[in-house]
């Protein structure tokens, strides 16, 4: 029997910036395969690829999160939403690190606790920390004049 992932995709998700949607997904599906692997009884520091994983993902993602801020949506550094959404990820880093380090120390966690742990911190980046660039990506979108002929 498949198990239903953790967090299904919903357009509620998506920012409207191609590849930065495309790495959410990518968060979502490794956040799907440590809950599948708790699923299946992958308990302690086995998790810890997993975890990883996500890491590594979270990493690129933030990394380029933060040139679109600054180089396509040209934020000024001070700018209130540049400085929110720099410390937001720099927050957000920091409670993924201190579940690793958790792992590696021998905490053991209850049963799905890491996944959904993980799931709630996505949430809260794509719909809490993401909603004011989505905003400004739908806005510079209306303001677009259409090109023809390219
Ligand atoms: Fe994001």
């Amino acid at each position: 029997m498949i198990n239903p992932p953790l967090i299904t995709w919903t357009q509620d998700y998506a920012i409207g910036h191609q590849s930065l949607d495309e790495e959410h997904r990518r968060l979502v599906a490794t956040i799907n395969r440590l809950h599948a692997a708790e699923t299946e009884g992958v308990k302690g520091r086995a998790l810890e690829p997993l975890l990883r994983a996500v890491e590594l993902a979270t990493i690129e993602h933030f990394r380029h999160e933060n040139a679109v801020l600054t180089l396509e949506l040209h934020t000024p550094l001070g700018d209130e939403m540049g400085n929110e959404h720099f410390a937001d990820h720099a927050r957000s880093f920091a409670q993924l690190e201190s579940i690793i380090h958790r792992i590696n120390a021998g905490e053991t966690f209850a049963a799905h606790e890491l996944s959904r742990t993980l799931g709630q911190w996505f949430v809260e980046h794509v719909v809490g920390h993401d909603a004011p660039l989505k905003k400004t990506l739908q806005a510079n979108a209306a303001n677009e004049p259409k090109e023809a002929g390219r």
